[in-house]
């Protein structure tokens, strides 16, 4: 029954709105100050907002009985409309919202409200059509379905799954309102979207984090409980933790979040892990221009032990994503640490890069054994950052993934309906070269499973592996197309290097900063590259683990030509 007190109040908001529109399923008040409200009463599932990623954003607060009941952020359109991204109404349904929405600006400059795009195509739907709609859209790799994604956060396996977080925008495809979004696999290949998994609060948007499974209840949460620990980005960057009972689907905020705190402004990227040897858990967090590690026997209750990094290795940007795991080091039957801490910018060529030390960890502290100005990089081409390992994965394997891009372009790359991927799942290890100890990096064994029959032709989405059969020689190995936009990758013995050139690839007039060249060191001969090509990206690995090489290419239409020139036998697969 609809009371009289609803009819007056629906009658007197009907009167002051400024703008109704017939095709428009709410009521519009144009007010004051960029300020708008929209009334909307709920009966289908998304509100379809139009986006057009050239305005700046737009702060949309729902309001439900007089509270704010969500906010963020969105590039409402203003002008004409570049996509559509689902607002879920679903906790709202057979109520009245109210969406209190301030533009930035000035309306004077902006033009008048009333005449913004955005009125004209809101749409409310029960479906929010996520059909692929970009040619550049891998095959084979991580995507999000719509919206923005940067770092991948709390891998973990449990039970068969592979799970897969990442820093998630649900609300347009440049980074914002980070959340974390969630996909799962069986095999680690092929992943299922499962929607949103922690979204921001009263203490911030969810930045960068780990997840671990408790098997042995040390948290008294649970025994085999996921709990996860992310950085609350708010006015300042804390440390707080949400826990799953039912293996990652849903998670619970902790009450008494943030567990960790401090006075550095780049406080963040919590990763845990269970260490044996301490017979406890021990976390490592980027901490300025060091790494923090903690250690606990609970979870909850952090003791800071120590910090590392202060003149070691590359300091030209923010440290940021840590890791630290205990390897073995090939052939020798001994073990060392490996801390991975990803840097932006400041990488080989610009912008974002994984650079790694490797050394030794008592639960306390961790001790670097090359001098300190060595720096390593565990890929050597522009698109591979943030790249952390899977808690609890199987056989003792090491298994990374990373965001493949670079934050300086990352916002701008030409795709629209989503942007970035994750890089195919490698095996981590360390091998030895003139006294140095390096990580490797081997495409994990899954991706076999994703070979279909041998092919002559390259095509969009296929995996190239190329034997070495003379080291006197260099193998020069060119895809290319038929309007002469072309990679050329190069593997000399004579200096031990490989390279790749991406400057002719096709589309790279978005940034200034794409066009590159670049170039690894092999440690030694490579006996076989494996090539993971993928509509807008190139993975070139020394199949020995050697070298890895991580770089996006944006080609108008496919490298449907190969070239090798040099002493070599090659072999295609189609990947599917
Ligand atoms: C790295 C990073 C992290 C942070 C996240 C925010 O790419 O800057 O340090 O947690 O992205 O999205």
């Amino acid at each position: 029954m609809i009371s009289f007190k609803k009819i007056v109040l629906t009658a007197l908001c009907a009167a002051s709105a400024i703008a109704t529109r017939a095709q428009m399923p709410g009521t519009l008040s144009l007010l004051g100050d960029n300020h708008v409200f929209y009334r909307l009463q709920v009966k289908q599932r998304f509100l379809l907002l139009p986006v057009e990623e050239r305005q700046e954003n737009a702060r949309l607060c729902i309001i439900k009985n007089n509270e704010i009941v969500k906010e963020f952020n969105c590039k409402l359109a203003v002008d004409k409309t570049d996509y559509t991204v689902p607002l879920d109404l679903n906790d709202y349904q057979g109520s009245d919202i109210l969406i209190d929405i301030t533009f930035p600006g000035n309306r004077r400059t902006t033009g008048s409200m009333k005449d913004f795009v955005v009125w004209k195509e809101l749409k409310t739907s029960d479906s929010f059509d996520a059909t692929n709609r970009e040619k550049y859209r891998p095959v084979y790799h991580h995507t999000p379905q719509w919206g923005w994604m940067n770092d991948p956060n709390g891998l973990f396996y449990k039970d068969g799954v592979w799970h897969l977080y990442f820093q998630y925008n649900p609300y347009g495809s440049q980074w914002e309102n980070m959340t974390w979004g969630h996909s799962t696999s069986k095999d680690l290949v092929h992943w299922v979207h499962q929607g949103n998994a922690i979204s921001p609060d009263a203490l911030g948007t969810i930045f960068s984090g780990s997840a671990i499974v408790d098997k042995n209840n040390t948290s008294g949460l649970g025994k085999g409980t996921v709990v996860a620990m992310y950085t609350s980005a708010g006015k300042s960057q804390t440390q707080s933790l949400a826990y799953s009972t039912d293996d990652g689907k849903t998670f619970t905020k902790y009450a008494n979040n943030p567990v960790i705190t401090a006075e550095v402004p780049d406080f963040r990227d919590p990763h845990m892990f269970w260490n044996e040897d301490i017979h406890a858990w021990n976390l490592i967090l980027a901490a300025g221009q060091e790494m923090n590690i903690y250690s606990s026997k609970d979870l909850k209750n952090w003791t800071f032990e120590s910090a590392f990094g202060l003149g070691y290795g590359n300091h030209d940007g923010v440290w940021e994503c840590p890791d630290l795991m205990k390897l073995p080091v090939n052939g020798t039957g001994k073990e060392k640490w490996l801390l991975i801490c990803n840097i932006n910018p400041g990488g080989p060529f610009g912008g974002s890069a994984t650079q790694y030390f490797v050394g030794s960890f008592d639960g306390h502290k961790f001790t670097c054994e090359s001098k300190p100005d060595v720096t390593k990089w565990m890929d050597y081409g522009k698109d591979h950052y943030a790249t952390v390992t899977f808690d609890n994965a199987p056989d003792n394997r090491r298994v990374a993934i990373a965001w493949m891009s670079n934050w300086q372009y990352a916002n701008q790359v030409p795709t629209m309906q989503y942007r970035s991927a994750n890089s195919v799942p490698r095996d981590l290890g360390l091998f030895t070269d003139a006294g140095e100890t390096y990580v490797s990096v081997v495409p994990s064994k899954e991706l076999l499973a994703l070979r279909g029959d041998k092919t002559n032709r390259l095509s969009a989405a296929c995996e190239l592996v190329v034997d070495i059969k003379s080291q006197s020689k260099p193998t020069v190995i060119t895809l290319s197309n038929a309007r002469d936009e072309q990679v050329v990758m190069t593997y000399n013995p004579k200096d031990c290097t490989f390279s790749m050139d991406r400057t002719q690839s096709g589309n790279t007039g978005f940034s200034d900063m794409f066009k590159a060249k670049t170039i690894a060191p092999t440690h030694g001969t490579i006996r076989q590259l494996r090539i993971f090509i993928d509509k807008c990206s190139i993975e070139a690995f020394d199949a020995a683990g050697k070298m890895a090489m991580t770089n996006l290419v944006f080609p108008t239409e496919p490298y449907g030509r190969l070239t090798v020139n040099g002493a070599a036998k090659t072999t295609l697969y189609e990947l599917k």
